[in-house]
């Protein structure tokens, strides 16, 4: 098999609005490179709304939020799938597709959420309020969705607790996207103190100020945001519901409270639409690199393993939620 030639120019359109072409140069090899590699070992990269424009826009195959990636991640026919995003994204993959070797560019993309809890605090929390169903965020290791009844994903997480059809469920690890939904849905939830670090740093000052600096902006908020910064926005929801929005409304400006680089990925695919940065990095969605991609797919690191019996009891919790 000859491995395809790559233009990097056109690659290069798709970014041009993000990345100055002084920085595309020194890109260009690694992208060349990355194309040239999934070619040889029959791979794809899956790559989160949080990674770089190089590497979204520039070798993804393919992209989207945490339910995306979950359900795409399932159809996967190439043997390497190269997940650009953080560790329970990449076990995620490994559950719904266990015959592929799953990727992981740097272990030590983690996600304080998924560091927020154990399996262990699961059985004692299930043990505190019997009978009540456990609903696990996706930002979870593999351990703690094996204790739990159903996972959800910020896109997901309304309808996941309305097909239980109860009136109180323990939802973790996300305090603060468990009391959004919490008064979305009017079910009774116990929460866990998890934030996401990125989120939480969000206050609804920040958003006073924008609309002041920025008249007639469109806020948009991720429902890992506390309560009173989602109430302070116009519409809440999840990466890929934010980029919808965006491409279906075209609003004049808008402002995008969630990780710094959604702003970029969108922005380049929305040229009409004023982008207010507001920007908080996620240090572990940046542990991915070209390089650290090049790296991965060169030498076959970092593998994704699963205890067998553990993976069975974490993907009945994923499986249950993509049926919904
Ligand atoms: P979604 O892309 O599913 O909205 O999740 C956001 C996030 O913080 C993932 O780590
Ligand atoms: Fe975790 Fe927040 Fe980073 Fe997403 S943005 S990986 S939830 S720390």
């Amino acid at each position: 098999m000859t491995a395809p030639t790559i233009r990097t120019d056109a690659l290069y359109a798709r970014v041009r609005t993000v990345v100055p072409r002084v920085e595309w140069a020194t890109m260009e090899d690694d992208v060349a490179a990355i194309w040239r590699l999934k070619h040889e070992r029959n791979a794809v990269i899956l790559a989160h709304n949080y990674q770089t424009p190089e590497i979204f826009h520039g070798v993804a195959d393919i992209v989207g939020d945490s339910l995306a990636l979950a359900r795409e991640a399932q159809h996967v026919e190439a043997d390497v799938i190269v997940l650009a995003g953080v560790h329970f994204m990449a076990e995620t993959a490994k559950l719904l597709n266990p015959a592929k070797t799953v990727l992981i560019p740097d272990l030590r993309a983690g996600c304080s959420l998924a560091e927020s809890i154990t399996a262990a605090d699961v059985r004692t929390l299930r043990a505190a309020h019997p009978g009540v169903p456990v609903v696990t965020y996706v930002n979870t290791s593999a351990a703690v969705k094996a204790e739990s009844d159903i996972c959800c994903t910020s896109g997901n997480a309304v309808k996941v607790i309305e097909s239980l059809g109860v009136d109180r469920v323990i939802m973790i690890p996300d305090e603060y996207l468990a009391q959004n939904i919490a008064r979305q849905t009017g079910v009774e939830v116990i929460t866990w103190a998890g934030h996401c670090e990125v989120h939480e740093r969000f206050t609804p000052r920040d958003i006073a100020q924008i609309r002041e600096d920025y008249p007639g902006v469109t806020v948009l908020a991720h429902p890992e945001c506390p309560p009173e910064v989602v109430d302070a926005a116009d519409m809440a929801g999840s990466t890929a519901q934010m980029q919808d929005f965006v491409r279906d409304e075209q609003p004049t400006r808008v402002a995008l409270i969630t990780e710094c680089s959604m702003s970029d990925n969108v922005s380049a695919a929305n040229p009409a639409v004023e982008f207010v940065r507001p920007c908080n990095l996620c240090p572990h969605m940046k542990r991915n690199t070209l390089s650290t991609i090049r790296a991965a797919l060169e030498l076959g690191r970092h593998e994704v393993r699963i205890d067998p019996e553990l993976a069975a009891r974490a993907r009945a919790a994923v499986e249950r939620m993509l049926a919904v």
